[in-house]
C-alpha cells in the first residue's frame, strides 16, 4: 500500500516535472520570442524615424524653394508693376484751364535726377501739358525713355543752343543766358498745334531743377493776364516779389536791376494763352541784357504792370523756390570706374 502510494507520487512528481518543464520551456521560448519581437520592432522604429527625417528633410528642402519661388514671383510681379502701372497726371476736368508747362532741359549727369523730381511733382496736378524742349540737336534715348514712362501728357521737342551762345565748362553760370531758344520752340508749338478758339489755359515757363509746391499751380490756373508772385532763394535774397498795394503791384523786392519794368525771375510768372496767341512774335531772345529776359518777353506781350494779378496770399507766400543741383564731381571715375551701360 505504502509502495503503491510511493510509485503513484513519484509518478505524480515526474508527471508535475515534465509539466513545469514544458512550461518553462515555452515561457523561456515566449520570452526569446518576445525579444526578438522587440529588436523588430525598434528596427521599424528606426526605420520609420529615418523615413520621418528623411521627409522632414525633404519638406524642409520644398518650403527653401517656395520661399524662393515666392520672392522671384515677388520681383516678378514688383518689375511687371512698375512696367505697366503709368500713372496718369490727376484727372482731367474739361472745366478747369490746361496748364502748359515748357521746361528747357540739357544732358549733364545730373538731369534725370532733376527730371524725375519735377515729373513727380506735375503727377499731381490735374489739366496739365508738359512740353519738355532738349537742348540737342536730336531727342536723346534719355528723356525719350523718361518722357514715354513719366506718366504726364507731353510734347518732347529738341533744339541744339548755337556755340556762340551756349556757357561753356567752367564759365560763370551768369555769362550767357540759357533755355532760350528751348522755351521759344515751346511757344512755337504751343501757337501751332493749339487752337486759340478752343483751348482755355495758362504758360509757365518751368525750369527742370526748380522746386514746386503744389498750390502753386492752382494759384495760377485762373490767370487773366498775367500772374506773379514770389520765388524763394534767389537773386542773393530769402526771396524775391513783387512789391504789392491795395491789391495792386507798385513794384519789385529785388537786389538785382531793381529799375527793370519786370523785375522778376522766369519762375515768378505764368501767362494766359490767350496772350500768347494775340502776340504771336513774341520771343525770348538770346540778345538782351544780363538778366532782362523775363522782362523783355512780358514787354512783348504788350502786358502793363497794371495788368499784374498778384497771387500767393497777395505774394506773401513762397510757392517756388529757384534750387539749383549741386554739379556732381566724377573725379573717382578714373579709378573705380562705373558700369557705362548703367544709365543714370
Ligand atoms: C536762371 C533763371 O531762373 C532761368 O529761368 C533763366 O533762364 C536763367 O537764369 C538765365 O538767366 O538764362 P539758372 O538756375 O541760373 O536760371 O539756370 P539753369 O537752371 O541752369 O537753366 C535754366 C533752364 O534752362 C533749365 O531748365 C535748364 O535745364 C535749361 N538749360 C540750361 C538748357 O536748356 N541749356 C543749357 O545749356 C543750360
Ligand atoms: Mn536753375
Amino acid at each position: 500500500m505504502v509502495m503503491m502510494t510511493q510509485s503513484r507520487l513519484l509518478c505524480l512528481y515526474s508527471v508535475l516535472i515534465f509539466l513545469g518543464f514544458t512550461w518553462f520551456i515555452s515561457t523561456f521560448e515566449y520570452f526569446c520570442n518576445n525579444d526578438e519581437l522587440l529588436e523588430v520592432r525598434e528596427r521599424q522604429i528606426d526605420t520609420y524615424k529615418q523615413q520621418v527625417t528623411d521627409k522632414n528633410r525633404e519638406i524642409e528642402n520644398i518650403q527653401t524653394k517656395m520661399q524662393e519661388y515666392e520672392e522671384k514671383i515677388q520681383r516678378l510681379s514688383h518689375l511687371l508693376q512698375i512696367k505697366t502701372c503709368k500713372p496718369v497726371a490727376g484727372d482731367n476736368d474739361p472745366t478747369l484751364p490746361t496748364l502748359y508747362l515748357i521746361t528747357p532741359t540739357y544732358s549733364r549727369l545730373e538731369q534725370k535726377a532733376d527730371l524725375t523730381r519735377l515729373s513727380h511733382t506735375l503727377l499731381h496736378v490735374r489739366n496739365l501739358h508738359w512740353i519738355v524742349v532738349e537742348d540737342s540737336e536730336v531727342k536723346t534715348r534719355l528723356v525719350t525713355n523718361f518722357l514715354a514712362n513719366c506718366g504726364i501728357h507731353n510734347t518732347h521737342l529738341n533744339t541744339l543752343t548755337p556755340k556762340q551762345v551756349k556757357l561753356k565748362a567752367g564759365d560763370p553760370q551768369w555769362l550767357k543766358p540759357r533755355g532760350v531758344l528751348q522755351r521759344n520752340a515751346g511757344l512755337t508749338w504751343i501757337r501751332t498745334a493749339l487752337n486759340p478758339s478752343k483751348n482755355k489755359g495758362v504758360v509757365y515757363f518751368a525750369d527742370d531743377d526748380n522746386t514746386y509746391s503744389l498750390e502753386l499751380f492752382e494759384e495760377m490756373r485762373q490767370t487773366q493776364k498775367v500772374s506773379v508772385w514770389p520765388v524763394g532763394i534767389v537773386g542773393g535774397l530769402r526771396f524775391e516779389s513783387p512789391m504789392v498795394q491795395n491789391g495792386s503791384v507798385i513794384g519789385w523786392h529785388t537786389f538785382w536791376k531793381p529799375e527793370r519794368t519786370f523785375a522778376l525771375d522766369m519762375a515768378g510768372f505764368a501767362v494766359n494763352l490767350a496772350i500768347i496767341f494775340s502776340h504771336s512774335n513774341a520771343v525770348f531772345s538770346n540778345n538782351v541784357p544780363r538778366g532782362y529776359l523775363e522782362n523783355s518777353l512780358l514787354l512783348q506781350l504788350g502786358v502793363k504792370l497794371k495788368d499784374l494779378e498778384p497771387r500767393a496770399e497777395n505774394c506773401n507766400k513762397v510757392l517756388v523756390w529757384h534750387t539749383r543741383t549741386e554739379k556732381t564731381k566724377t573725379k573717382n571715375e578714373k579709378i573705380t570706374p562705373s558700369d557705362i551701360n548703367i544709365e543714370v
